[in-house]
């Protein structure tokens, strides 16, 4: 009967799902949309009820989801800080509200770390050193030779820009024929990378031999404006970029592009295992840093099909 069924002893014990809210900073590139499609993804196999908000790359829209899944007493927030300060007054109140909150992808910078339980993502710093270490092994095979170097970086402010710019110019200064002439932001995005290469290229001051960028992306954004400007990317300019997407992949293929430094945006399975723990009280590790390698153009074609993103 209905009454039968109101008082199911079955449903009085069964658990609810996990309840994470999501703040993603944006759709930016397409390192973002794989990591997106991996969170939800992973939620969905999971059993966990995601509730995703997309930031548009501005902090204060991530403050407002943050505030609101406060509101809707989530379970568990999780998010990836589009810049890395600006963070201790919500990241309180989480704490205020008894929501422990996860950092994905990027890390803040808070007075007290202990605002937010674990960071799981990449070690941006060392992601740079990677990219400095393959041009100091450029170098080389010219060594008399000074290199004339431009920089697109993320975004201002963002955890990514910061390391990976440190990362670069800690190793690059152990070489003083390479020389970093100009470096600018260019939002993480191809329009903002094309536009600042663009820039760069009619300053005509300098010949540029090198292009480090933050992210496939821009660097992809830039090899239309190396083009469009009569020159041979990967040939007149050597481009060194990060994250390993499938576009850089193929860039490498067609011979524009020399080189890209893994950053594993399929965090989504890891994420949720981590809720999980994290809800149930368990202990976690405080950073989980992923594994990542370095892929040369000489390497593009044999492993372009067995990219996941
Ligand atoms: O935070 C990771 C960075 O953000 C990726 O390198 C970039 O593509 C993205 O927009």
């Amino acid at each position: 009967t209905l009454v039968a069924g109101l008082f199911n002893p079955m449903w009085a014990g069964a658990a609810q799902p996990l309840v994470m809210g999501f703040s993603q900073v944006g759709a930016e590139s397409e390192w973002r949309t794989a990591n997106t499609a991996s969170i939800k993804d992973a939620a969905k196999k999971d059993g966990i009820t995601l509730k995703f908000a997309d930031a548009q790359q501005k902090q204060e829209n991530q403050v407002k989801a943050l505030r609101s899944f406060i509101a809707q007493k989530v379970d568990v927030i999780a998010f990836s800080p589009v810049v890395e300060s600006g963070w201790d007054t919500v990241l309180r109140e989480a704490r205020a509200a008894k929501i422990p909150v996860i950092l994905t992808d990027r890390a803040v910078s808070v007075s007290d770390p202990s605002l937010y339980v674990t960071f799981i993502g990449s070690d941006f710093v060392e992601e740079g050193r990677k990219a400095g270490r393959w041009l100091l092994d450029f170098a080389k095979k010219a060594p008399n030779a000074e290199l004339n170097i431009v920089e697109l970086q993320g975004t201002v402010g963002s955890a990514p820009a910061i390391d990976r710019k440190k990362g670069f110019e800690e190793i690059i200064a152990s070489n003083p024929k390479l020389k970093l002439s100009r470096s600018q932001s260019g939002d993480f995005t191809r329009a903002k990378g094309k536009e600042v290469m663009e820039a760069f290229l009619k300053a005509k001051d300098k010949k540029i031999d090198v292009l480090y960028a933050h992210n496939d992306d821009m660097a992809i954004g830039a090899i239309q404006a190396i083009e469009e400007a009569g020159l041979k990317p990967g040939k007149d300019i050597i481009i060194i970029s990060i994250d390993g997407v499938k576009g850089a992949f193929e860039a490498m293929v067609a011979g524009k592009l020399n080189v890209t430094v893994e950053c594993n945006p399929l965090l989504g399975p890891q994420l949720m295992q981590l809720a999980r723990d994290v809800v149930a009280g368990k202990p976690v590790a405080r950073r989980i840093t992923t594994t990542e390698g370095v892929f040369p153009a000489e390497v593009a074609a044999k492993e372009l099909p067995n990219r996941r993103y």
